[in-house]
């Protein structure tokens, strides 16, 4: 058999970027198919949904909101390649700040050898992050950050425990994975996984405690409480919380603001560090540039990776110097930590969402798809829940909105409608794998977005 080229397609169309879905084929076309058979061949099953039988399509170019496939199709993509093209794919600006450098030097020593930007992202960093959280650790993924977080908690407090939520995620790395709770990529591992307590997340929707908002009062952040106040709950030496301030993989579950404000004050009471995993909230993607101040609350740590440059990988742990100080010189470092690439992809990036009103245009973005998609629930009978704040919204699925029964099996067809129709929604998430979560970049056009909700309309209405 021939071996699929890797070419990439001459030159992309006129306005890349702010257009509109155009197919040539079906979804996966030919030349996805063909170069699937490669990825199969070669790669681990650990990394696609090869192994599942389901071939992906495969991106050869991308601008702002606009995904080119190796086939010719044009999407609009909702997703941000998993919230991470904050300021859209292939944003100029931090193409080119990162070409320069790259161009200058790729590397300096992580651990021995900083370089300049190094300096500067970490100062940046602490310029933007809420209250004293001023200094932090650069890495490349987001599970690194947590680990790094978690580490720090545990040296700080002397402590060993940590409190995470149900339905959360933070990474597949050992010590993030302890704090996942989706027990798929737990249970081969279960027996190193140690350490971590999973507790309710404030997912009204499906409340664990069969309450409802506002009447309740957050009865779940009580319940909190109950646990480490309790003598014979089981739990103690609790060093940290580590909570999403909106729950990603969960299915786009947005907490009341009252949730993170009652963790913020039993952390205080207990001596325990609050952990914000900012990863996808974080760098403007709810309206705010970290989600956390929605609920005005100030986290002793703070994560952020995915939109903090837009597509290349660099996270950080932030936190205050006063919690950072229990780190002994280079007991946590890696070959590529502040890699010089990396922060000059952040920088431009950072500079990209702050300067552009990128932030605000989220905040605009959550009234623009509040309207849209409470009439597409008053339409599609499926739509059991919306949830949106900023730029993430998502509708869960279900069969009967008495019972609440998740429609999975729908929620994967309307994607794949989706993606026939060009629009790439391919975020399906949640607990019950019926969520189909958006997170646009934040340049994608009104137009763009408007189109793409009527073509997800259209795809939810013919999986029913
Ligand atoms: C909230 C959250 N934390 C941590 C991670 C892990 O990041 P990475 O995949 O870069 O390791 C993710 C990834 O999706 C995430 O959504």
């Amino acid at each position: 058999m021939p071996e699929p080229s890797a070419r990439l397609s001459p030159e992309p169309p006129a306005g890349f970027g702010a257009l509109l879905p155009h197919m040539r084929t079906e979804a996966p076309g030919p030349r996805s198919r063909e170069l699937a058979t490669l990825l199969e061949r070669h790669e681990a099953p650990t990394a696609s949904t090869l192994a599942r039988g389901q071939v992906p399509v495969f991106w050869e170019r991308t601008r702002d909101a606009n995904i080119l496939d190796v086939d010719g199709n044009l999407y609009v993509d909702l997703t941000a390649g998993f919230c991470v093209a904050v300021a859209g794919h292939s944003n100029p600006r931090i193409v080119a700040a990162l070409s320069e450098q790259a161009a200058v030097m790729m590397h300096s020593q992580g651990a021995s050898n900083p370089n300049p930007l190094r300096a500067r992202l970490a100062q940046r960093l602490a310029e933007l992050a809420p209250g004293n959280l001023s200094v932090s650790h650069l890495a490349n993924t987001g599970a690194e950050a947590i680990e790094v977080a978690l580490k720090t908690a545990r040296l700080h407090t002397g402590r060993s425990m940590v409190i995470a939520f149900q339905g959360g995620f933070h990474g597949k790395t050992i010590g993030a994975l302890a704090a996942t709770s989706q027990n798929y990529y737990r249970a081969p591992f279960q027996g190193e996984l140690g350490g971590v307590v999973h507790l309710p997340y404030a997912y009204c929707y499906r409340c664990a405690f069969g309450r409802e908002y506002p009447a309740c009062d957050t009865f779940c952040a009580d319940y909190v409480r109950h646990v480490i106040e309790m003598p014979d709950s089981g739990v103690a030496d609790i060093a940290a919380l580590v909570v999403e301030p909106v729950q990603g993989h969960g299915g786009w579950i947005v907490p009341p603001p009252s949730f993170l404000a009652k963790l913020r004050r039993i952390c205080d009471d207990h001596g325990i560090l609050l952990i914000a995993d900012e990863i996808i909230t974080g760098c403007g993607r709810t309206g705010r540039l970290f989600a956390v101040e929605h609920a005005g609350v100030v986290p002793d740590i703070l994560t952020v990776a995915k939109g903090l440059a837009s597509g290349f990988p660099i996270s950080a742990m932030i936190t205050t110097p006063e919690i950072a100080a229990a780190w002994k010189p280079l007991q946590h470092t890696s070959t590529f930590l502040g890699n010089p690439v990396g922060c000059a992809a952040a920088l431009a990036s950072l500079a990209e969402i702050t300067e552009r009103g990128l932030v605000a245009r989220a905040a605009e973005m959550e009234g623009r798809f509040r309207e849209r998609l409470d009439q597409m629930q008053r339409r599609c009978a499926l739509i059991g829940d919306v949830r949106i704040l900023g730029s993430m919204a998502g509708i869960e699925l279900v069969e009967d909105r008495r019972t609440k029964k998740p429609a999975a099996a729908q929620a994967a067809r309307a994607v794949a409608n989706a993606l026939q129709r060009g629009v790439m929604a391919t975020n399906l998430g949640g607990t019950y794998h019926n969520v189909i979560k958006m997170s646009p970049p934040l340049v994608i056009t009104w137009e763009q977005l408007s189109v793409a909700l009527d073509l997800l309309e259209e795809s939810v209405q013919q999986a029913a």
